[in-house]
């Protein structure tokens, strides 16, 4: 059965993606998900399906007639916003940037995403990740120690936007005076990708930012070839050399997708994090009483307000889910941040409650694709969030309604004033 017809109960004709949905999606996922499992949205990317449920998201992260083969999605959805002169020049920057990435791994099938993912895990092992924390800890009170919050500060400005930067900066031994040109290469990546409708701005920042990021790591490489360090892109030009990345570029892009994968996210986990705590204020005074709860803390901010919504899977293969016949090339929506709050797997999942032992949150995403970073940003997460803790117990959000991003995918707070009396 061929549904792709919006569903008239929740507001079809309607845009969904307004400024209330970027403020608060979690609404409209009850919604969706209360009406349809499986779900056609004209006005995501063109068309989507819109997976919300637990169970649904899981399968489509972990079963191989998905592909994380999309980015060509990218082509159809520019080409189709734009008028016929600018489109043609807009399309040829789009295929070239779409070309590069295209590579990371993020976006491989097997048998080339496990090449690619096996070269890149020794620089995520647990114990490199461990080696890493009094490291981890300095950086992040390099950015605490300056601040006054009898005065108030912007938490994200002041610590969420520069550290996950400094971090991967740190894996990566790239110098640190190069941190403000990543962070804005980064965010011009996360602004184009995280976008359901990109503008030709959007895709222009975007495409400058890879190019701009790849010719860095182009540049860096032979300079670790001759004299190798510790760092991450000192194993990968060894990992090259034993013919396990291919030596025509593949290294650079793998090193670009990180300082964009790391980052964005990271900074979301913090700022959210910091976020959901101080509105509610007995999870706060709970977690403060019960530091070793952090890691449990930690998974309840990840399930309850996820920095990653949802990401994306191309149907590889035609199947039928929930009645719904999903051809070959149709792009899929596994809505995490959706599926996080399912209440068959997650009961009164509207709670923020750090003592949740139930369920599984799909934050870091699942199957073969699961987040090799994530060990890295539970360290700053918790690393940071204990140290703002002892330092400011009486912490409080100077305004009750934060500046959001205005990302659907990256959900995440532009600007965060906190302050303490005390
Ligand atoms: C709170 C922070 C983070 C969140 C919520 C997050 C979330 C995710 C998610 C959902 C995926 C799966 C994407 C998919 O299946 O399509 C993923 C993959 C990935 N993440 Fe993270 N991530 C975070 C931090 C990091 C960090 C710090 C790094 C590295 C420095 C990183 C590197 C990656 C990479 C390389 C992949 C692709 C893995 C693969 O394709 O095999 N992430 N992440």
């Amino acid at each position: 059965m061929d549904t792709r017809t919006p569903i008239p109960c929740i507001g079809a004709r309607s845009m969904p993606f307004d400024d209330a949905f970027l403020r608060d999606p979690y609404p409209t996922y009850k919604a969706w998900r209360d009406a349809e499992p499986v779900l056609w949205r004209d006005e995501a990317f063109q068309g989507a399906w819109i997976l919300t449920r637990h169970a649904d998201v899981e399968f489509a992260l972990r079963d191989p007639r998905f592909s994380s083969q999309r980015t060509g999605g990218w082509v159809k959805r520019i080409a189709g916003a734009d008028a016929r002169p600018r489109r043609s020049r807009a399309q040829a920057a789009l295929e070239d940037f779409q070309r590069m990435f295209a590579r990371a791994m993020v976006f491989l099938d097997a048998p080339d995403h496990r090449r690619v993912r096996r070269a890149m895990a020794a620089g995520f092992h647990p114990s490199m990740v461990r080696a890493l924390a009094s490291q981890v800890e300095h950086l992040a009170n390099e950015l605490l120690d300056p601040l006054d919050a009898r005065a108030g500060f912007d938490f994200i400005q002041a610590v969420a936007r520069p550290l996950p930067s400094r971090v991967i900066g740190l894996v990566l031994g790239i110098d640190r005076r190069d941190e403000d040109e990543f962070v804005a290469w980064s965010e011009a990546l996360a602004t184009f990708i995280g976008a359901l409708q990109p503008s030709l701005e959007q895709l222009g920042a975007a495409r400058h930012a890879l190019l701009q990021m790849v010719r860095y790591f182009d540049a860096l490489v032979p300079l670790r070839r001759c004299a190798p360090g510790t760092d991450l892109v000192s194993r990968l030009v060894q990992a090259e050399a034993a013919g396990e990345l291919r030596a025509d570029g593949e290294l650079a892009v793998q090193c670009a997708m990180l300082l964009f994968a790391g980052h964005e996210t990271t900074r979301n986990l913090l700022g959210n994090g910091l976020h959901t705590l101080l509105s509610h204020r007995r999870q706060w005074d709970r977690l403060r009483a019960e530091p070793a709860s952090m890691p449990a803390a930690l998974r309840e901010i990840l399930r309850y307000d996820s920095p990653v919504q949802y990401t994306g899977r191309r149907v590889a293969c035609q199947l039928t889910l929930h009645g719904h016949t999903l051809r070959r090339g149709d792009l899929v929506l596994a809505m995490i941040g959706a599926a996080n709050r399912d209440p068959d797997r997650f009961a009164d999942p509207d709670t923020f409650d750090i003592g949740r032992r139930e369920g599984s949150h799909l934050s870091f995403g699942t199957g073969p694709h699961v987040c090799i970073g994530a060990g890295l940003a539970l360290l700053e997460a918790e690393v940071t969030l204990r140290d703002v803790m002892r330092r400011w117990p009486a912490l409080r959000l100077a305004d009750s309604s934060p500046q959001w991003n205005g990302n659907a995918g990256l959900r995440g707070l532009a600007r965060m004033t906190v302050h303490s009396e005390s």
